[in-house]
């Protein structure tokens, strides 16, 4: 009963959402995991887990380039490594906020938190958590090509302080969900550091292709960022979940959470250990690292590299069939694995829904929507490891015969 009631994410015709994919490493160290039943919240509880932590999330900083002053952390979702990264924010720009609160205050004046039109909603949640209320929250203008505008964030934070606002962060996204958009993050940092604004760069779908050859840019800037949201259940063949937190300011997030009962203290106590409870609002942690050292030992950069650079390619040959075709339009440029197209003229909605019910209900491929401008669009998004050319002309070819009896 169970099987049937599955989405098979794991499925090489899945092209829905960000196509995530597990692999054999992941797997065999999710089992490994489970049966060692680690768990990591001090250094003396688990130091096998908390120092391959510190070493695969050391080399997949490298493997990103970023420099060694970022410092990082696993945490389940790029969710919750958002909200310690707005949390650590809100620590910097109040600094009492962890003994005073925010609720009835009179000395401070309303908060801001940036981020472009097309970010995610897992910002949204954030500062509702947080206490900064959701009308705290800025969605900045995007330019025709989906990227936030650094005039209008400049314009909109000289705005909010000539009205007394308290500017606290700003959120670029590398790799927005609907189109991949990639915001300009070096202008943003520039911007950030005259205002000493928080930057929180949200790379959790494409961080990752910042290791392939020719890619390198798109993360330009983030090195001046404070912290960066990576997610290797993404694009980085990690069985769900795990998402990665790089801070370089991380003695803020210790200082925002860290809180040590009795029953905690060790004999070493902060001496030359880290103690991942410290960084985080949660105290238990399981050993999600081992899944992420046994991929990068499995495929090797270069295999990783060779994964991406496929899934690339790939979305560029569907992009090319939808830009030859006199039925379909291609809607935002492709920078990374995702493909955004319409029918060309005048189909609502509804035609677009009607097609898109019609390919899913073949069982053999999946795909999903999103609207921009206010237009229904479709999206193919490749990520999986077994996905070839094959399956790629097979949506092509089930998307044809959809349309043509739309
Ligand atoms: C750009 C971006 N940021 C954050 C998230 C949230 O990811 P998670 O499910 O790990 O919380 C998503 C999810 O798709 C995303 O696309």
């Amino acid at each position: 009963m169970i099987l049937p009631g599955v989405t098979h994410w794991n499925h090489p015709g899945f092209f829905a959402y960000f196509a995530i994919t597990s692999s054999a490493p992941g797997v065999l160290a999710e089992f490994l995991s489970a049966a060692l039943n680690q768990q990591a919240m001090l250094w003396r509880t688990s130091p096998a887990a908390t120092e391959l932590e510190e070493v695969a999330l050391a080399w997949l900083r490298q493997l990103i380039g970023l420099p060694g002053e970022f410092e990082g952390v696993i945490y389940d979702t790029a969710s919750v490594s958002t909200l310690h990264a707005l949390a650590a924010a809100r620590e910097t720009a109040v600094p009492d906020v962890r003994a005073a609160g925010l609720a009835g205050r009179k000395d401070l004046a309303g908060v801001r938190v940036y981020c472009g039109e097309h970010a995610h909603s897992s910002i949204d949640k954030a500062v509702i958590l947080l206490g900064l209320g959701h009308n705290s929250l800025t969605r900045i203008p995007a330019d025709a090509d989906f990227r936030m505008r650094p005039d209008a964030l400049a314009r909109a934070i000289a705005a909010d302080r000539a009205a007394g606002l308290l500017p606290l962060a700003v959120v670029a996204t590398v790799g927005s969900t609907s189109t991949t958009s990639i915001d300009p993050v070096d202008r943003i940092a520039a911007i950030c550091a005259d205002e000493r604004v928080w930057l929180h760069v949200d790379a959790a779908y494409a961080g990752a292709a910042a290791m392939v050859p020719g890619y390198e840019w798109i993360l330009r800037g983030a090195e001046r960022a404070d912290s960066l949201v990576l997610n290797p259940h993404k694009w980085l063949f990690t069985p769900f979940d795990l998402s990665v937190l790089y801070c370089r300011r991380m003695d803020v997030v210790r200082q925002a959470f860290s809180l040590t009962p009795e029953y905690l203290k060790t004999s070493e106590g902060d001496a030359g250990v880290r103690n991942l409870m410290d960084t985080g609002i949660q105290l238990g942690r399981r050993f999600r690292a081992l899944k992420l050292w046994m991929i990068m030992r499995h495929f090797g950069a270069a295999g990783l590299r060779g994964h991406l650079a496929e899934h690339m390619r790939l979305a560029q040959v569907f992009a090319g069939w939808v830009d030859a075709s006199d039925r379909w339009e291609r809607v935002a440029p492709v920078p990374f694995s995702v493909v955004c197209f319409r029918l060309r003229g005048d189909a609502g909605d509804d035609d677009h829904q009607r097609i898109l019910d019609t390919i899913n209900a073949s069982g053999e491929v999946f795909l999903s929507h999103t609207k921009l401008d206010g237009r229904f669009v479709l999206r193919l998004a490749i990520g999986n490891l077994n996905t070839t050319e094959r399956h790629v002309a097979r949506a092509w070819e089930l998307l044809n015969s959809a349309a043509a009896t739309a």
